[in-house]
């Protein structure tokens, strides 16, 4: 007998955010579906699973800050309750993370993210060039200084999404595999979906977690349409034979010529470097020109990469918002929730973000945390300022 087309709640989307929302949502003993033709995809199959809430600090992101150190805080606990439903191990690594500087602008800029940092009462500790390569000796000799910051680890995107989907099963989540094509809505409230092969699945509550795509489902009211935008990353997945380990110990990240590079090392040998940022629309090509920028920025920093194996390209694309932060929460149309643009902090914010949304189809409100996040803050100039 096929799963019954009705359910409590509805979540469009099954990368992390759709799914660790679905799981949240079933523990509390709602009837949940998640419409999606692959779950576990989306943005993590790219991502480097950076959960670097103090060495991602941008000023004017003090709000984010708190949402993200919520999150960060959850991980441990997060972790182990997955790990122990599943049996699945997440590569959830406490390593730390080594910000550095490889030319005196880069030593300012990472002196005034210092200040910043120590504003905001987050740790980190101020390292000579000679200090950061005795914690890290593949560093180059020509590292200025850097920022150890302990607090920032990582975690396996790839593995945290098969174990949320693993941890829905278990909970008895329903996988619709399937594209949503438009929302339905019947007396001013969201109740379901109509999918690509003409399926309608409805719902008591809706949840949109369609990362980047999330704006573009068919029958959104147009003051409810997400402001999301994609932003391309390309990511390179090179392996360090056991010969050469430790090869390094934590991430270690710098920005060179203005670009983002980080390095962030797995237990398992896998070294991603990611990413590029490139405001494209929707193409995720990967480009010779990015390959090209990412090698020559991380080998500056760890000129020892050129001896390990390039083992894989990828480009996925960040939901971004306005305001670079998520959406979290009830929407202007009855019975629909967003959980999207969670643009850098995808893998970060999963664990408050299902905690928050679960509150929210519970109780139908929003924990006081998540509060700020809410998609109501953006009024309808911000949507006509959208891409079409
Ligand atoms: N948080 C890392 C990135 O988005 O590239």
């Amino acid at each position: 007998m096929s799963s019954p087309r009705t359910s409590d709640v509805l979540v469009i989307g099954g990368g992390i955010i759709g799914l660790v929302t679905a799981w949240r949502a079933a523990q509390r003993g709602l009837a949940t579906a998640v419409v999606d033709p692959d779950p576990g995809g989306g943005a993590a199959r790219v991502a480097a699973g950076m959960l670097a809430a103090v060495t991602e600090l941008h000023y004017g992101e003090q709000t984010l800050l708190g949402l993200n150190l919520a999150s960060a805080r959850r991980y441990p606990d997060f972790a182990a309750e997955l790990t122990e439903l599943t049996g699945q191990d997440l590569g959830y690594r406490r390593c730390g993370t080594l910000a550095v500087a490889l030319d005196a602008d880069d030593r300012a800029h990472l002196r005034e993210l210092h200040a910043l940092q120590r504003q905001s009462g987050l740790e980190s500790e101020w390292l000579s060039g000679r200090e950061c390569r005795r914690l890290e000796p593949m560093l180059a000799p020509g590292v200025r200084g850097g920022l150890r910051v302990d607090g920032d680890h990582q975690v396996d995107p790839r593995r945290l999404a098969r174990a949320l989907v693993s941890a829905c099963q278990r909970a008895g989540v329903v996988f619709r595999r399937a594209w949503a094509e438009g929302l339905t809505v019947v007396g001013e409230r969201a109740a379901g979906v109509v999918t690509r092969d003409g399926t309608t699945l409805a719902a008591g509550q809706v949840v949109l977690a369609g990362g980047s795509l999330s704006g573009r489902l068919a029958g959104l009211p147009q003051d409810v349409v997400p402001p999301v935008r994609p932003v391309k990353g390309q990511v390179l997945r090179l392996t360090v034979p056991r010969r050469y380990a430790p090869f390094l110990s934590r991430t270690v990240r710098a920005v060179v010529r203005g670009s983002q590079v980080y390095l962030v090392p797995r237990e398992n040998g896998e070294l991603v470097v990611g990413a590029t940022s490139e405001e494209l629309g929707w193409d995720t090509t990967v480009t010779a020109g990015g390959v090209y920028e990412l090698l020559r920025d991380a080998h500056e920093l760890i000129p020892g990469i050129t001896e390990l194996p390039l083992t894989e390209t990828c480009a996925g694309l960040r939901p971004a918002s306005p305001d670079n932060a998520p959406l979290l929460g009830p929407t202007r149309l009855a019975g629909l929730s967003l959980a999207t643009g969670h643009y850098r902090n995808g893998v970060l914010l999963a664990p408050v973000t299902g905690d928050a949304l679960a509150q929210v189809l519970a109780t139908g409100e929003l924990p006081d945390e998540a509060r700020p996040f809410t998609p109501r803050r953006f009024g309808v100039a911000a949507l006509s300022e959208q891409p079409a």
